[in-house]
């Protein structure tokens, strides 16, 4: 009878896995977050804010909540390039917009924010996409305002981009977490 030249030869078939081994499991982790990200209005940004984070998140309930941390630090680096504008507008519907926004932005840093990601932990994960949802309406608020304002110069260009790209982020986590909700 002939024998399988890999049953006859285990040494291949042992050495075969370990190499292949890591990367079966590299790849695991890359599946989840294109999983999610495939999930997502937004599925490059997704990926931008997910895959440069070391280590890198490798279970649904650490990759919702590296993506809140990650529209937490979008939403407060717009909150202090809005504060350090107010300084220096002389327009007065500018600097009214302006003051609008850091006032509608300053509680979702200091307080929503940082307690829906605590809620996550403790498995609160309706009450962070409310919250969520409730920092996409306050970017629309200061937008209006920056539009309505009609200042058209650099800073108003650079605030819109800002509050784009927080809507979208808090779009993206909202919809990582109700892939979470909805389990695996
Ligand atoms: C804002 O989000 C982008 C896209 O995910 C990310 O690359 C960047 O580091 C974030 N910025 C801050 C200040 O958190």
């Amino acid at each position: 009878m002939r024998i399988p030249s890999t049953v006859a030869s285990p040494p291949y078939l042992s050495l075969f896995l370990l190499l292949l081994l890591p990367s079966l499991a590299q790849s695991s982790d890359d599946d989840l977050i294109d999983k999610i990200c495939k999930a997502t209005p937004f599925c490059d940004l997704c990926e931008a804010s997910l895959r440069p984070l070391a280590p890198s998140p490798s279970d649904p309930k650490s990759l919702a909540t590296a993506m809140a941390n990650v529209v937490l630090g979008n939403i407060t680096d717009t909150l202090g390039y809005i504060q350090s504008l107010v300084k220096h507008t002389h327009e007065p519907a500018a600097e009214r917009a302006l003051a609008q926004c850091a006032e509608l932005y300053r509680p979702v840093v200091k307080f929503n924010i940082p307690q829906a990601i605590e809620a996550m932990q403790r498995g609160e994960f309706g009450f962070a996409t409310y919250v969520l949802g409730d920092a996409e309406k306050q970017t629309d608020s200061c937008q209006k305002g920056i539009s309505s304002a009609g200042v058209d110069d650099e800073s108003s260009v650079a605030i819109t981009a800002r509050n784009k790209l927080v809507k979208n982020l808090c779009d993206v986590a909202i919809s990582v977490i109700k892939c979470l909700m909805q389990g695996p």
